[in-house]
């Protein structure tokens, strides 16, 4: 079934479409679930759903190449795991999709060097990284890919967590100049960034969000982890040197990093669980015993889908069909607009 822009519900309304996409520069944890997957997996039901792994992204780092090939697979695993239904929505890898680099060019042609210079995530990114150290121009350029994905699919909604706020921004903003000086061409899209657990922060670094990165180990819960060595993390968070529970993210850190996950995990407001607390142990217990809970089932069914690679090869293969069908009119009109000649 392709996705298609002029399907309707039951009310005759259309149906919105949703797009996101996760890199799989390494291992995936529960801050891409919480501030992420989950979402995709409500929105595909109401939503025309379109999910990407966003492979070229991955490379404005270094990469091996085995390690992306395994990686990229087994992402695609975790996005059906976490409970993505293939024949609802379409899921593809963003390599297969050649539009996606094309219209980026676009996209670079499009936005101000000030614009993407002013990019928190490349600042970051720029600065830590040693006079000697390669940086890629890419990751000054990734945001520009970024509004392509999103702008190919004429997305309303963008499922994220809030450190992908400025760079939605940015597509906002490029699809409005774009618009305006070659007319009406893309949907100007919306973020959609969860209530809580948008940021999970690193258990060992409380104040850092948790990232795929290899830097802190203990501080991150991959979603593929087994059980003992999720509690035994949970267990050692960061915490501070006083005893009262309270939800207060810049006075204790780590503590309202907790509570976020447990209220992420089990649908409560973080500050009012942690009236019911009066002891962080007790805290961390509920914590990690909500976690390995939620992650259980995704886990079983990661091991299902691991053991038939034909199967996922072939959800990919699918994918990138109704992707294309989406992307390339949507690429032929911007082609055109800006007045590339037709081929
Ligand atoms: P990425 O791969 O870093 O992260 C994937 C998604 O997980 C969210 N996330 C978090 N949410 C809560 N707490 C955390 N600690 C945490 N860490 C990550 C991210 O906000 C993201 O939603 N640039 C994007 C990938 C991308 C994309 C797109 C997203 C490329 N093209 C188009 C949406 C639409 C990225 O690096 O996400």
């Amino acid at each position: 079934m392709a996705p298609c822009r002029r399907s309707v519900d039951l009310y005759d309304r259309p149906v919105a479409r949703v797009f996101s996409g996760i890199q799989p520069s390494g291992d995936m944890h529960l801050g891409n679930y919480l501030g992420a997957l989950r979402q995709f997996a409500f929105d595909q039901y109401d939503h025309d759903a379109v999910f990407c792994i966003v492979d070229l992204h991955a490379l404005t780092v270094p990469q091996d190449p085995g390690e992306l090939r395994r990686r990229t697979l087994e992402a695609a695993r975790i996005h059906m795991a976490a409970g993505l239904d293939p024949s609802v929505c379409t899921l593809f890898v963003q390599s297969h999709v050649h539009e996606h680099a094309e219209l980026s060019w676009l996209m670079e042609c499009t936005a101000s060097v000030g614009e993407l210079r002013r990019m928190t995530q490349f600042k970051e990114k720029a600065d830590k990284a040693s006079d000697q150290e390669f940086v890629a121009a890419a990751l000054f350029t990734y945001p520009a890919l970024m509004a392509a994905d999103i702008l190919l699919y004429e997305a309303d909604r963008v499922p994220v967590g809030a450190d992908q706020r400025q760079h939605l921004e940015l597509a906002r903003d490029l699809a409005l100049r774009f618009n305006h000086r070659f007319g009406d061409t893309f949907v100007v899209p919306t973020a959609a960034v969860p209530r809580v657990g948008a940021r999970i922060m690193d258990l060992q670094r409380p104040t850092e969000k948790m990232s795929k990165s290899v830097i802190s180990p203990q501080g991150t819960v991959g979603l593929l982890e087994d059980a003992a060595s999720i509690v035994r993390k949970i267990r050692r968070a960061v915490t501070d040197t006083e005893v009262e529970v309270r939800y207060d993210p810049q006075a204790k850190p780590g503590v309202s990093n907790l509570l976020t996950i447990l209220g992420a995990t089990t649908g409560e407001d973080p500050e009012r669980l942690a009236r019911r607390y009066h002891q962080y142990g007790e805290l961390k217990a509920d914590c990690a015993e909500a976690v390995v809970a939620l992650l259980e089932p995704i886990q079983a069914r990661y091991a299902e889908l691991a053991a038939d690679p034909a199967g996922t090869a072939a959800v990919l293969a699918e994918g990138v069909g109704k992707a294309r069908a989406v992307a390339a009119p949507v690429l032929d009109r911007a082609r055109a607009a800006v007045g590339l000649l037709p081929r």
